[in-house]
């Protein structure tokens, strides 16, 4: 029996001031899909666990056309037609509803195991379409900016998903980031609804400057060009009032010395960018202690390199 597993990384996403078109793979978590090939061109579900084993029943679908693990694999046997199917074992190691790219990166975890069982496999380019199908389902939009990190790893910029372009953007020697995930959970499909659909033509002016400025800082290694263009004016304030003392949580990062702070994709999670170690953790400890005074009683956080790693088969 042919089987394979491969694991994903979290991602943050936006990265503050790209919303939908940035993210950042990260070393502190991530999903594994194992698969065994079955006869007939069907998938199944078989087990969904997380690494404590508290996940409650009904969670996450079973149902292969609901499953984010599994919508991008049932699109990949209707266009390849292999000739098989795959029984599928998801573990989940990023809390769902956390916006560290869990859907994302389960997706992800699943076509890059399926893909190393196909005969001939598909360039790594081609599976973010499929990743992006699973996206849909999980929050009504296929954004791509936590699938592409997950995928490739690293700074991923998507400048256009029809045809898929990307750009992989260097990362500032010592940049870290810290996430902070408080225990709330926010779907991002409600995350998304809260926004309005057009923006003031003064706040997109300043958001593309900010995010033109990150690109340049990242390519000129300037930590205070960055520092200068991680504030979102668009997207945050609308977001800020479902999370948990956010306000304080991002002040206290700041005070910190972090260069910045902002939501983590559609939250409830915060990250913060610093460019050492003594600041990163400072602001990590500060973050968590504000999250507890707001009355979050469970807080994960870490502190990570962007991962260069994307996505790879593990077994
Ligand atoms: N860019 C998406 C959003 C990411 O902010 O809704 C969701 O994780």
């Amino acid at each position: 029996m042919r089987s394979a597993a491969a694991f994903a990384p979290a991602t943050v996403s936006n990265v503050a001031v790209g919303f939908d078109v940035l993210g950042f793979a990260v070393e502190a978590a991530g999903d594994e899909v194992a698969l065994t090939l079955t006869e007939g061109e069907s998938v199944r579900v078989v087990e969904v666990s997380d690494a404590t084993g508290t996940l409650p029943d009904g969670a996450i679908s079973l149902d292969p056309a609901q499953n984010t693990a599994t919508v991008g694999l049932i699109k990949l046997l209707e266009d390849l037609r292999p000739g098989f199917g795959f029984d599928v074992r998801v573990r989940k190691g990023i809390a769902l509803g956390s916006g560290m790219g869990g859907s994302a990166a389960s997706a992800v975890a699943a076509l890059v195991a399926a893909n190393s069982l196909l005969k001939a496999p598909l360039p790594k380019e081609s599976l973010l379409a499929y990743a992006l199908a699973a996206e849909r389902v999980a929050c009504g939009a296929s954004h791509p900016d936590n699938a592409a990190p997950s995928l490739f790893g690293g700074l991923t910029l998507i400048v256009s998903t029809d045809p898929l372009r990307c750009v992989r953007l260097p990362v500032p020697r010592g940049l870290l980031a810290v996430l902070v995930h408080p225990h709330v959970r926010v779907d991002t499909r409600d995350s998304r609804a809260v926004l309005r659909p057009h923006v003031p033509l003064a706040d997109h002016v300043r958001q593309s400057a900010r995010l033109a400025g990150l690109v340049a800082a990242c390519f000129n290694d300037d930590f205070e060009l960055m520092r200068a263009c991680l504030e979102d004016v668009l997207i945050e304030p609308q977001r800020a009032a479902l999370i948990p003392g956010f306000a304080r949580v991002k002040a206290a990062a700041l005070e910190a010395g972090a260069l910045g702070a902002s939501i983590s994709g559609s939250g409830p999670s915060v990250f913060a960018l610093a460019n050492d170690e003594e600041t990163a953790e400072r602001a990590r400890a500060a973050m968590v202690e504000v999250f507890r005074a707001s009355g979050v009683a469970e807080v994960d956080s870490w502190v990570s390199h962007v991962s260069e790693e994307g996505a790879k088969v593990i077994r």
